[in-house]
């Protein structure tokens, strides 16, 4: 391996030591500052065949799924330490906008919002959200910056979705409603006219897939389901999603940023043609 590789290798074995050693993932300087490394790390631009040598060395494959759980739970210690800072403070609008990966989740959501005008011509009325957090940027984003009035969100942390309920309240958005519920649990999704996929749901490999036939089984013809992944050493902080997981969806677009945007993101639609899936048993077996 040459020492690029190496060196890369050397730096995540230490990273993942450090945030495995640490007492709790809740924000702190030094907390940051390890993430941080570790996102800059899986967002540099990297050689493919580097990369590709990167996630097949023996012990950095040993290290991935340890590595995503490390990183799902730190960000959800940081929504929540933040929307808790957010509803204190004097000027909310303002502390949002000192959230860490604001800019991250402003230029996500915009690519989100024009692949999916991009490919349907038009912006989908009614929106769910699943998945939403402590703290709903990409629902506050939507609603804020392209108009959506509709937008339901869904989590199945109690605590999570009643701090989203009042960082809504503190910003004066009305147009966002909160559920905590698992998204496996939830069957009346017929009305949606778009179904986001946060890249933390259905974390293990099996769980996304039966997450997305779960939707793909009561979502309405023609809905549109948008669902984070992330690409080459993006791929060390989230699970990425194959196209074999989209259980009958078809693929409309796939978009992986270059750029300081972590997640990757598949817009893909219920076929017009397609039935309730009641008649294949395998929809929900896995
Ligand atoms: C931390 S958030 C990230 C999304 C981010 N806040 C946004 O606005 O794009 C991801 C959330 O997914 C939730 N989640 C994970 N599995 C879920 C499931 N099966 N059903 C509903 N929510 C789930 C977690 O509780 C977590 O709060």
């Amino acid at each position: 391996m040459g020492s690029r590789h190496a060196d890369v290798v050397v730096d995540l074995l230490r990273l993942y030591q450090e945030l495995s050693a640490l007492p709790t993932l809740s924000p702190n300087a030094h907390t940051n500052a390890v993430f941080s490394e570790l996102v800059r790390l899986a967002t540099h631009l990297e050689d493919d065949q580097v990369a590709r040598q990167i996630l097949a060395h023996p012990d950095v494959r040993r290290i991935i799924p340890g590595l995503r759980s490390l990183c799902s739970a730190g960000e959800f210690e940081l929504e929540g330490a933040w929307t808790r800072q957010i509803i204190a403070s004097l000027d909310p609008q303002r502390e949002l906008r000192e959230f860490p990966y604001f800019a991250n989740y402003e230029q996500l959501t915009r690519l989100e919002h024009h692949a999916v005008l991009g490919v349907t011509g038009c912006a989908p009325r009614r929106v769910l959200f699943v998945g939403a957090g402590p703290l709903p940027l990409t629902s506050l984003l939507l609603a804020g910056r392209y108009g959506h009035t509709e937008i339901d969100n869904v989590d199945i942390d109690p605590e999570a979705t009643r701090l989203a309920a009042r960082l809504a309240e503190a910003l004066h958005v009305s147009s966002l409603r909160f559920r905590c519920a698992d998204v496996l649990a939830c069957t009346d999704v017929a009305d949606y006219d778009m179904v986001c996929l946060a890249a933390m749901v259905g974390p293990h490999p099996g769980d996304k897939t039966r997450v997305i036939k779960h939707l793909y089984r009561h979502m309405r013809p023609g809905a549109l389901l948008v669902a984070r992944s992330a690409h080459s050493l993006r791929t060390l902080l989230y699970r990425p999603l194959a196209l074999s997981d989209l259980a009958g969806f078809r693929p409309l677009v796939v978009l992986n940023p270059h750029t300081e945007v972590v997640n990757s993101l598949v817009v893909a639609e219920k076929p017009e043609a397609s039935q309730p899936d009641s008649r294949s048993p395998d929809a929900e077996e896995l």
